[in-house]
């Protein structure tokens, strides 16, 4: 949420802080601003709207920086405005600052700078902590460094920032805590961002700022300080990500680009771990836990959005094929009630950014409680990632579009793979079970690809519906969160109002709304509870409703009783979902695209949500 972007070398700032914010833009674009420093002192730009309208403002001007900062914002405090854009430029004009996070005390802070005879010129959160650090140089006539200190030590909340100081063309002051920063180490240079994707054409040394800590940025020097101004030795990681990961490579948007890289994405995710054959499954992370995990009295699954699908998924697979009780939490509800958690319990957390704010500090509380926290996590070295006691990547590459698809499936993969190992070695899963289970999983890459061929025809469904005002959304069993999914996916990028529903539950209550104009999307592949679903079909159609039904090849019933129907290869149930979803993310980005919306950057949505 929000990304920032920092520059201090040799080269142009502006063209190197303008292409590292489009590449974070997924990170919010309600609006974008540049801060450059040269002999004049500060130029501040800002503009409302994405990155794309602020380099038109800045086309004509040439400015000579060698230093700067650059957001891409998502707004919190304040509408989206040129006024709230960052950066924000202090009272006294000496300071310009961006800002990724929430200050939870500003207001009180606030009334001071007030009393003080401070003035306001927007309404973000991110001035008033400006003002507070100016106050303090200004009174102290310390260092911004220093200043910074101070003013943190009293900070209550989430923040990434960064500052320039008009009088200094060389150095760049950044802190952290609960949002990311990545520092890029080049010859003579550094870069910061919010993460690697803005730095990786440049170098790929980086270091990951902690929470809690300070970096002094010059072109040829990093100083990492905790708020107690002690030296911290910066841990200096390598990237393992390529330029390619992160362009569009010929698609016309990174979500479909995403959608089509699944069956090598899940590939990757297998690939060195499980060996179908042998019937074996490495997970190093795993493995280390393997006993905890094994004898956990419960596992509480933490995640928000698209994640939490996957833990519901996960919770069928666990309880199945482990015997060990599940509970699936929304990291958001989890963190802010007082949840039990006793001292053994096994917490998985889901995440695809590992920035996710709700999923860090419910992670945090459990850990407290002396909960083992297993993190399955995308980004590598982000904070989830390092704040779980082990864990295992999903190896998805980077996932660029705002609507999560690949990682959705590769979190599957990981998932599954955990399950089916402690499964077998707890004893829950027998012999025969478990080979058939890696090989059916084995398989998945291959047959995602067959699914992938239906792109033209899933094309055609979608034009013919994209009109409806409301879709719903039914499956059973393991298909159940999928078809969440579905009716999430269809939300945000088609804005068309959409709602998942467990199939057998529509008779509670969703019936109500079928009539001839609604379309039913149902998820009916071949599992044990066909029959039902199918049963749950006639009642639609019995009600006139718009049958879409996703079934597995063979199925010669579902196709009677379907206006339209999407046919993937057979699956077992268990790795089903892997499948059945991807029809469902092409059927919300076509509709998206058809209606002529940015299904990369979707209104009001953000990838990484660094703020709760
Ligand atoms: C945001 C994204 C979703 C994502 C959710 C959880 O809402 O738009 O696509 O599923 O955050 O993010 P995480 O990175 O923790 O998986």
């Amino acid at each position: 949420m929000c990304g920032i972007v920092g520059y201090t070398g040799p080269r142009q700032a502006y063209p190197v802080i303008l292409k590292g914010l489009k590449r974070l833009e997924y990170r919010g674009y309600d609006s974008a601003g540049i801060a450059l420093v040269n002999s004049d002192g500060l130029n501040v730009y800002k503009k409302k709207g994405k990155v794309a309208v602020l380099e038109e403002e800045m086309e004509n001007l040439h400015i000579n920086s060698h230093i700067g900062i650059g957001h891409t914002r998502w707004a919190t405090h304040g509408e989206p405005s040129d006024r709230n854009a960052h950066p924000h430029v202090s009272q006294s004009g000496n300071i310009a600052m961006i800002h990724n996070g929430i200050i939870e005390n500003y207001s009180q802070i606030k009334k001071e700078l007030l009393k003080k005879g401070y003035t306001f010129k927007s309404d973000t959160d991110t001035e008033v902590l400006l003002n507070f650090i100016d106050d303090i140089l200004q009174k102290n006539e310390c260092t911004l460094e220093e200043a910074v200190r101070i003013a943190l030590r009293r900070i209550v909340g989430a923040y990434c920032i960064l500052l320039v100081h008009k009088d200094d063309p060389e150095t760049i002051i950044a802190a952290r805590k609960g949002s990311p920063l990545v520092i890029g180490i080049g010859k003579g240079e550094h870069f910061l961002a919010s993460d690697a994707s803005p730095i990786i054409e440049y170098t790929k040394e980086v270091v990951y700022v902690n929470d809690y800590e300070i970096a002094i940025v010059k072109p040829d020097e990093l100083i990492l300080k905790n708020l107690g101004n002690d030296k911290q030795t910066p841990f200096i990681t390598k990237l393992n990500m390529e330029m390619a990961a992160i362009e569009k490579g010929g698609y016309d948007h990174f979500m479909l680009k995403e959608i089509f890289e699944q069956p090598t994405t899940i590939y990757d995710c297998l690939r060195g771990r499980l060996d179908a054959e042998q019937g074996t499954i490495v997970m190093g992370g795993i493995q280390k836990y393997a006993d905890q995990i094994m004898n956990a009295p419960r596992i509480i699954i933490i995640a928000c959005g698209t994640s939490w699908h996957a833990g519901l998924v996960a919770e069928y697979i666990i309880e199945e094929t482990c015997r060990i009780p599940v509970e699936v939490e929304y990291a958001s509800e989890f963190r802010y009630r007082n949840p039990v958690v006793h001292k053994g319990d096994v917490i998985i957390a889901i995440s695809q950014s590992g920035e996710t704010a709700d999923t860090l500090v419910a992670i945090e509380k459990a850990k407290e409680q002396g909960a083992v926290i297993v993190g399955i996590v995308n980004v590598v070295g982000s904070s989830i990632a390092r704040a779980s006691h082990t864990g295992s990547y999903t190896h998805a590459g980077p996932e660029i579009g705002v609507a999560s698809t690949k990682a959705f499936t590769a979190q599957l993969a990981v998932l599954t793979m955990v399950a089916l190992k402690i499964g077998y070695e707890k004893g829950t899963l027998n012999k025969e079970r478990f080979m058939y289970l890696c090989k059916e999983l084995s398989e998945i890459p291959a047959k995602a690809e067959q699914v992938l061929k239906l792109d033209d025809h899933i094309k055609e469904i979608a034009l013919k519906y994209k009109d409806a005002p409301d879709f719903l959304y039914l499956g059973r069993g393991y298909n159940f969160p999928v078809a969440l999914e579905g009716a999430l996916k269809l939300k945000e990028i088609s804005y068309i109002h959409a709602e998942g529903y467990p199939a057998a539950e529509m008779k509670h209550g969703p019936i109500a709304l079928v009539t001839s104009e609604l379309p039913v999307v149902f998820v009916a592949t071949k599992d044990a509870y066909h029959e039902k679903v199918v049963s749950n079909m006639q009642e639609i159609k019995a009600r006139k409703g718009i049958v879409i039904s996703v079934i597995t090849e063979g199925d010669t019933v579902s196709p009677t009783l379907s206006n339209d129907v999407i046919t993937i290869p057979a699956a077992d149930e268990i790795v089903a979902p892997m499948l059945s979803v991807i029809p469902l993310q092409l059927l919300a980005y076509h509709i998206g695209v058809a209606k002529g919306y940015d299904v990369d950057k979707p209104r009001n949505l953000a990838k990484s949500v660094t703020v709760e």
